[in-house]
């Protein structure tokens, strides 16, 4: 798929006040610092479209993006990152929570998980949620250029074996490297096909 627009629209804390037009959109979530806002980045090869830092807890609101005039990418907080106020962190949480339980337009969710760490409960746990909550999602590694290509294979099997502790079948999922611009044709290639998919909701 071809990126011909990719503009900023609103950000906020309240999932009611995110673009009422009916959309289909993708939303980016893991945790903080896993480089969701850099891989929105590299998907419309914008270099500043999200804002990205090198310290976690930089995206802190729900950013909508509008991608060629007709769905959106959606940049979301970090979770698990241990320095916010306890109080903010719950805000986080919470709205968060809200913002998947409650957007009808969410077609699906991306779980980012850094690719040189071993399974992380949180992670595990939030796709757990997810699939409590038939949020359908697929898990996206990133930060594939950090690992020479056997590494990349272990970590991915260890991966998928305690998700097959889990989950009856291995869910969906994409090998990415933002600043090495890898996985980006398969990622928006899905995102094509599910745009045609889900066309009857929209
Ligand atoms: P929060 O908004 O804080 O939750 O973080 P985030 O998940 O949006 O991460 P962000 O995109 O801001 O990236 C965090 C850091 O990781 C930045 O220093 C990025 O440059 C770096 N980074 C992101 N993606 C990659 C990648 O593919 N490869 C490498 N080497 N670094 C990356
Ligand atoms: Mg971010």
């Amino acid at each position: 798929m071809k990126i011909k627009s990719a503009e900023f629209v609103i950000s906020n804390q309240d999932v009611n006040k995110c673009p009422s037009n009916n959309l289909p959109e993708y939303a980016f979530i893991g945790r903080s610092n896993v480089g969701k806002s850099s891989l929105i980045n590299m998907l419309t090869s914008r270099k500043n479209l999200a804002k990205t830092s090198g310290r976690p807890g930089k995206t802190q609101l729900i950013n909508h993006f509008i991608i060629n005039k007709n769905w959106y990418l959606v940049d979301l907080p970090g979770y698990g990152y241990a320095k916010v106020s306890k109080s903010s962190k719950k805000t986080f949480q919470k709205f968060i929570t809200l913002y998947f339980e409650q957007r009808k337009q969410l077609v699906s969710a991306f779980v980012l998980i850094d690719v040189r760490h071993k399974p992380q409960p949180i992670d595990l746990k939030f796709m757990e949620w997810l699939g409590e909550h038939q949020i359908p999602f697929s898990i996206v590694f990133t930060k594939v250029d950090k690992l020479k290509p056997k590494a990349i294979e272990n970590h991915i099997e260890i991966y998928k074996a305690i998700l097959l502790e889990t989950w009856e079948d291995m869910p969906n999922y994409f090998i990415t490297s933002s600043s090495k611009s890898i996985g980006k044709d398969e990622l928006l290639n899905y995102i094509e096909k599910t745009n045609i998919d889900v066309k009857d909701l929209f």
